[in-house]
């Protein structure tokens, strides 16, 4: 179905480019869903919680869900934002709320809802794969997948943009419809250069420093960050 809408300015400053010194700025309003990929314990949640106090910060903060199935990271926002832990509860808001309520049944349906919601997900992994065989075979694991990628695919041109994370190239996890909804990244140190490959099909995130040194993927195109 086409839509009219046009994509709201959610502009986001994540650092800056060490070469030129130039702010390196994305805006989700126009570059969609985001993934945030690279080995645990280097740097993912940190760059999280830095774009929540930057859309925070923003004239009109927009809306936000957070999804936190390791009940770890969110729970500083829960006076502020919806953070969900719960398995059972993120597959209800998931496929019933927000793909068939939100997207389908509201913003589908009319133009006048067009105002921006972000959805973060912190670890992918976690929120997939409740049950231990990591594969998506679980019937419920199976629904949680599939109506994220339901939300990565129809989302953004209806104003819903998603952040993933995930430590996870898993081809089971970081799967091929992940990574083609998601075609701006954020790559963190990786441990093989396949990883990286697998990410930004380019090796180069195995050589990152950690601590949050970083890659952002645009269009094909890979610019080292400094944060901010
Ligand atoms: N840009 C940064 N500057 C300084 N310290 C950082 C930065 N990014 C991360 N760190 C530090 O590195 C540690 C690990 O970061 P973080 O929790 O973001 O990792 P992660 O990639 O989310 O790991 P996991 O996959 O296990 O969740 C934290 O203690 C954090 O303070
Ligand atoms: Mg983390």
């Amino acid at each position: 179905m086409e839509s009219n809408l046009t994509n709201i300015s959610l502009p986001l400053t994540l650092g800056l480019d060490p070469i030129t010194n130039e702010p390196i700025s994305i805006d989700l309003g126009k570059c969609g869903n985001i993934l945030l990929a690279g080995a645990t314990k280097q740097g993912k949640s940190h760059c999280i919680h830095n774009m929540i106090s930057r859309m925070n910060a923003l004239p009109t903060p927009p809306e936000m869900i957070l999804f936190d199935p390791k009940r770890c990271e969110f729970g500083r926002y829960k006076d502020r934002y919806r953070v969900i832990e719960d398995l059972e509860d993120a597959k209800h808001i998931l496929f019933e709320e927000l793909f068939e309520n939100e997207i389908i049944g509201k913003r589908w349906s009319s133009d006048k809802d067009n105002s921006p919601l972000i959805i973060i997900i912190d670890e992918l992994l976690d929120l997939i794969f409740m049950h231990k065989s990591r594969s998506p075979k679980h019937f419920d694991d199976r629904i949680r997948y599939e109506a994220i990628i339901k939300i990565l695919a129809n989302g953004p041109e209806h104003n819903i943009y998603t952040i993933i994370s995930t430590q996870s190239t898993d081809k089971d996890i970081l799967t091929k419809e992940i990574l083609d909804n998601c075609i701006n990244r954020i790559v963190f140190r990786t441990i093989y250069r396949l990883d990286s490959m697998r990410i930004i099909k380019k090796s180069g995130a195995e050589n990152l420093l950690g601590r949050g040194d970083a890659i952002l993927y645009q269009e094909g195109n890979c610019r080292k960050i400094e944060w901010l």
